[in-house]
């Protein structure tokens, strides 16, 4: 014994960025090393990649492991809107990036970045010539542009034309290099893309991200367990506990983790009632401040439409477009209202647009707990609101229940009854069923 207490340098647990412990997204890697053995053979094939869904989903944290699997065949080079925007940019971009990361490239990155070559190409040239005078033919480059929503904005808008040809360029293969745009940005980033000109990304391209499957969520909860000192034999229990409070949802994931570190830092045992229930506390504080960021500015009626959209349909349910841009409608006048209430649904990531079929669905079973609780609070202290509001989706929705049947709140399962939504069948108690 020297006397000394060991504390245990825990690694820090950040709730956003590259993953410490990375799961799942096999599909969306194999995807991207093949767009990359497409570009490599074929430069002048389309190179545009895109990654998009809600905040937390994991977006940044897979375009930083697809650049990391992809790093020993292609430079790396991190971009903003503005080096779409202009070559002196680009140039500029590409020359930090070239004399901070590789030495044997120091002399083409110090040309880059020469003064007079900057004007050289600000007076001549394009973004995609940039790219082309900047690269050496051998080169094999990755543009990672994270946030791409931006490219909506309307300050970047104003450089619409050229940001416009420079995708273009580069996702129709004009750019004489081996060059590669990886995209990640929210929902509505491929609409932004598609307002800037670009008409459509190549199949297997475009991927909208979801929660993480049981088995990849459990991983990660698991090797963060270990990773903050949970003990052996405790840790499948500990795996189960948080997996069930994340909802495989990356970023809720990440906080069960920090949620769990703290009870370790104390004491490792396994997880008693108590403690599960002070971990559930924490963590449903975290999700509640996570799902409020989310609906921050949204009309009241908007939440009530979602609230009563999942009391009715059920948890779990998928819209097509046509369907939800209906129930947003009851409270607009003209469809241009509905489609912009979608728009910003879509783009705070309180709706998603499904993967695989091109419908829509509320992303995280626990955010459409949380919408039903947040119409319940509006049915109690408005419920004529909320009367007025179920009677016109009862007409949208009529006999669409496709979800399973979530329990309701008290308030809700009442004002549905008066609107005549009547209590979904699995719900009603004895008396109403005899009835
Ligand atoms: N596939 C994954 N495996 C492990 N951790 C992940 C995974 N995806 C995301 N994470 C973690 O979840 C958190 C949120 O992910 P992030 O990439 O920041 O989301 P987004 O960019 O979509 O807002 C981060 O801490 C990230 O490291
Ligand atoms: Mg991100």
């Amino acid at each position: 014994m020297d006397g000394h207490i060991k504390i245990p340098i825990l690694p820090r647990i950040r709730d956003r960025g590259p993953a410490r412990h990375f799961h799942g997204r096999t599909d969306q890697r194999a995807s991207f090393v093949r767009v990359l053995g497409g570009a490599k053979n074929d430069p002048g094939r389309g190179t545009t990649f895109l990654v998009q869904g809600p905040p937390g989903v994991g977006k940044t944290a897979l375009l930083h492991k697809m650049a990391q699997d992809a790093a020993g065949e292609w430079d790396v080079v991190h971009i903003k809107p503005a080096a779409l925007e202009s070559p002196v940019v680009m140039a500029q971009t590409l020359g930090k990036t070239y004399v901070a990361n590789r030495e044997e490239n120091f002399k083409a990155g110090a040309k880059i970045l020469e003064t007079g070559f900057a004007k050289q190409i600000a007076g001549t040239q394009t973004v995609v010539g940039a790219l082309r005078d900047c690269l050496n033919p051998r080169d094999n480059v990755i543009l990672v542009l994270d946030e791409a929503q931006h490219l909506a904005n309307p300050s970047v808008r104003a450089a619409e034309a050229a940001i416009r040809d420079a995708l273009d360029d580069i996702t129709n293969g004009r750019t004489e290099r081996k060059v590669v745009l990886l995209l990640g940005g929210l929902g509505n980033t491929e609409s932004a893309l598609e307002q800037m000109g670009l008409s459509r990304l190549e199949r297997n391209c475009l991927h909208n991200l979801k929660g993480l499957h049981g088995n990849e969520a459990r991983n990660v909860i698991g090797d963060w367990l270990v990773d903050v000192g949970c003990a052996a034999e405790h840790l499948a229990s500990w795996v189960s506990v948080l997996a069930d409070l994340a909802d495989g949802w990356p970023q809720h994931l990440i906080v069960c983790a920090a949620v769990a570190a703290e009870k370790f830092s104390e004491h490792s045992s396994a997880p008693t009632p108590e403690v599960i229930r002070e971990i559930r506390d924490k963590v449903g504080k975290e999700k509640e401040t996570y799902y409020r960021q989310r609906q921050k500015g949204l009309a009241t009626e908007i939440i009530v439409i979602l609230g009563l959209l999942v009391a009715y349909a059920g948890a779990g349910c998928h819209y097509a477009r046509s369907r939800l841009l209906s129930a947003l409608g009851v409270i607009h006048k003209d469809d241009v209202g509905a489609e912009s209430a979608l728009a910003i649904l879509i783009k705070k990531g309180v709706v998603a647009e499904h993967a695989d079929d091109a419908l829509y669905y509320i992303p995280i079973p626990s955010m459409e707990r949380h919408l039903l609780e947040q119409a319940s609070r509006v049915a109690a202290y408005d419920p004529g609101l909320v009367l007025s509001i179920a009677r016109k989706l009862l007409l949208v929705l009529a006999d669409y229940r496709q979800g399973h049947t979530p329990q309701l709140p008290t308030q809700l399962r009442r004002v549905l009854g008066d609107a005549g939504m009547g209590t979904p069948p699995r719900q009603r108690g004895p008396l109403e069923a005899e009835g």
